[in-house]
């Protein structure tokens, strides 16, 4: 099969994406994308319904790119909680894949300071992606005026989800949700004493997934977001207020949460083992694989706090340096960000696409009420999806707060802990 040139090999502005095309193997040696037919694809959207969704977008991709093909470089564990150890070992090898899955905003910064990816605005010039996306969303994406990734959806982290039999069998309403962050910790009580599951969590991120969300819940949009530029402090009272919050739902969380990722943990709520799970909306899309429907079968809400906050992440993907094909690349980064792109991905992913002029009318009953909190709320970083920490301040809080799960500290040793972390780290 002959590669097709593309509209962005026609830009003046390509010299240097093109000069890495040089770079890469013809022999297929550099993880299966090299042969320059085809373009490697980095996530860790390698099972159930999260491989569902990345199946959408290869089956735009095939229409859009039929003489590219679709090289699945997936590797299994939620949040890449395997992947981004593995893609590090890659780039510092010189072996990158085509293309890897990334998080707008922190994250990215670790990739750009180790020069591991390559400026892409001028693809944003040609595709008229700076129009097509929110203006608050390319700000998150450009770093000293370059933009260095495509955004392929949005997703929120904060959602609590509920099963509708399991509360109206332990006599909790499930059409209400709770008014105040006490009401929700009396309905854990009432939960427990009814012999379930309160909250179910899994592995590491997805207790990061659970604390971001109460801090959200408990400081208020200014104050969370002031965590990640200093002016908030990590050892303040209403920090300790969150903590105290969050140690309390762990002590109501399922006993074999470490060993799980978050499908296994989200599955107690489908089995009706479990009440409650607090987790990204991805979890959406588990729900309809299970057949499961919102309101008959789950219900949905965020933490109650001062503020209604939407916690923000978005899966984007880059070109990295000496990518084996680039036009390969920006052919993945083309079908992305296309209308037709983000419109199966989103539908299946159970996120919403980050460009606004998507038609959203058919998207379901939960992606609705995200587009409306999206537009309406105060957005906020999430911690635990690169959004506001680096890799390695995230990895530094994970470490930590395992730590304090397992009980091996106190919460006063872990507040000092996130305190200096964040003091080793903060901007
Ligand atoms: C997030 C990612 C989502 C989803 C989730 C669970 O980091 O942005 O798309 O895959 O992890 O794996």
């Amino acid at each position: 099969m002959r590669r097709r040139n593309f509209l962005f090999l026609s830009g003046g502005g390509l010299a240097a994406a093109v000069g890495l095309a040089a770079c890469g193997g013809s022999d297929g040696s550099s993880g299966g994308g090299g042969d320059g037919n085809s373009v490697e694809v980095f996530t860790w959207w390698a099972q159930g319904s999260e491989k569902a969704g990345l199946d959408a977008l290869v089956e735009v991709f095939n229409e859009q790119h039929p003489d590219i093909e679709f090289v699945n470089g997936a590797v299994a564990g939620g949040a890449g909680s395997a992947a981004k150890d593995m893609l590090q070992s890659r780039l510092q090898a010189g072996d990158p894949p085509d293309t890897f899955q990334a998080h707008a905003g922190a994250e990215l910064n670790d990739y750009i300071d180790a020069a591991q990816i390559v400026d892409v605005s001028d693809l944003y010039d040609e595709l008229g992606l700076r129009e097509a996306f929110p203006e608050s969303l390319v700000e998150r994406l450009t770093a000293d005026g370059a933009i260095y990734s495509v955004p392929s959806n949005i997703h929120r982290s904060n959602v609590v989800w509920g099963s509708t039999a399991v509360l109206t069998e332990a006599g909790i309403d499930p059409s209400t949700p709770p008014a105040s962050m006490d009401e929700f910790l009396a309905q854990l009580e009432t939960l427990a004493a009814a012999g379930v599951t309160p909250l179910s969590v899994g592995a590491a991120w997805t207790q990061v997934n659970l604390l971001e969300a109460i801090l959200m819940a408990d400081l208020g949009a200014a104050a969370y977001n002031g965590l990640f530029d200093g002016s908030t402090a990590w050892d303040s009272a209403e920090v300790t207020t969150a903590l105290e919050h969050f140690e309390t739902m762990i002590g109501h969380t399922n006993t074999d949460r470490d060993g799980l990722d978050w499908p296994d943990a989200t599955q107690q709520l489908i089995d009706g083992t479990a009440a409650y799970n607090v987790m990204g909306d991805w979890a959406v899309a588990a729900f309809d694989e299970a057949g499961l429907a919102p309101q008959d079968d789950y219900v949905y809400f965020e933490l109650p706090g001062a503020d209604k906050i939407f916690g923000f992440l978005a899966d984007s993907f880059t070109l990295p340096e000496g990518a084996p094909n680039p036009d390969g690349t920006r052919a993945w980064l083309d079908t992305i960000s296309s209308p037709d792109g983000q419109l199966a991905f989103n539908l299946a992913k159970g996120s919403i696409p980050a460009r606004t002029d998507v038609d959203t009318a058919e998207f379901p009953e939960y992606q609705q009420s995200a587009l409306t909190s999206f537009a309406e709320d105060e957005i906020c970083s999430s911690i635990a999806h690169g959004a506001a920490t680096s890799v390695g301040w995230l990895n530094a809080i994970s470490d930590a707060t395992s730590q304090f799960t397992a009980g091996a500290t106190d919460l006063a040793a872990y507040q000092q802990a996130l305190t200096d972390i964040a003091a080793e780290n903060a901007a």
